[in-house]
């Protein structure tokens, strides 16, 4: 059976992304917490060749492997890499971009009331933020075992990994209440739920089911636990019994023109 909801792909995804900032031609851009640099490509189209794109990070080796991808933008001025903290004051002039994205990063700033506040002083009057994020303690699973399910996807999004300050497997739904508490407030709200049934090698279900799997001792289960319940999940799979479901919250604010 075919699904109606996209899966997730990073093509379409993050080419997604960058349309929901609504870029003006030749306008100026901020990927904030760009990773690695996978939103940049659509950034750059849509702004245009006098466009201006900002990556910040603070990931040194993310920036330098964006670098080598990008040698001709960086070289005429069209890109910018900059290895930035992300906190409650970002090292940019007022009014600066007429876009912002922020995807999957709001979860690892410990005040996000006040970023959110400094991401609006540095969009320009009219100009939009897009903040995002997947909500991984959302995920919907079919499985014979629904309690080790739900104890491993608890698992998983109640994990803070090594390279975050912090973080909350429930961002996603709590978005629109954090973005409409601030000086963004004017904004819709979209949750989108890409759907995958057929747990290919690459696919982001995987990728999701092997992270749960190899923090499985973190929820009491054991490994050999946790990989037979992947692999019984892989036999529904082969029996077109699989089904996954990621939540994707969205928030696209624009402020008041002048
Ligand atoms: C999950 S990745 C998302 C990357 C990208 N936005 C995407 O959607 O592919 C989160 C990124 O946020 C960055 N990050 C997290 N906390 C940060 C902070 N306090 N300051 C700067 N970067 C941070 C990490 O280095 C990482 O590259």
């Amino acid at each position: 059976m075919r699904s109606l909801n996209p899966e997730w792909s990073p093509d379409s995804f993050h080419a997604r992304v960058a349309a929901l900032a609504e870029i003006p031609a030749n306008g100026k851009v901020l990927d904030l917490g760009c990773g690695k640099g996978l939103t940049l490509p659509y950034l750059l189209a849509a702004s245009g060749p006098s466009g201006e794109v900002v990556g910040a990070d603070r990931d040194q080796r993310s920036l330098d492997a964006i670098r080598s991808g990008f040698p001709e933008e960086i070289a005429n001025g069209r890109l910018t890499l900059t290895n930035v903290r992300i906190d409650d004051t970002l090292p940019f002039l007022a009014e600066r971009f007429d876009s912002i994205v922020c995807q999957n990063v709001i979860e690892c700033i410990p005040d996000k009331g006040a970023l959110l506040t400094d991401i609006a002083r540095i969009l320009k009057p009219g100009g939009v933020a897009v903040i995002g994020h997947h909500d991984f303690d959302g995920v919907l699973l079919a499985s014979d075992d629904r309690d080790l399910t739900r104890r491993l996807v608890h698992g998983y999004a109640d994990h803070t990994q090594e390279w975050q300050e912090v973080s909350d497997g429930q961002m996603g739904r709590q978005l629109p209440g954090l973005v409409g508490a601030s000086p963004l407030s004017t904004a819709v709200t979209e949750t989108v739920l890409f759907v995958d049934r057929t747990l290919s090698r690459n696919s982001y279900a995987r990728q999701h089911l092997e992270g749960m799997v190899s923090l499985a001792r973190e929820s009491g289960v054991t490994d050999d636990e946790a990989g037979a319940w992947l692999a019984r999940l892989e036999a529904r799979a082969e029996a077109g019994q699989f089904y996954y479901a990621l939540p994707w919250v969205y928030v696209v604010s624009r402020l008041p023109s002048p």
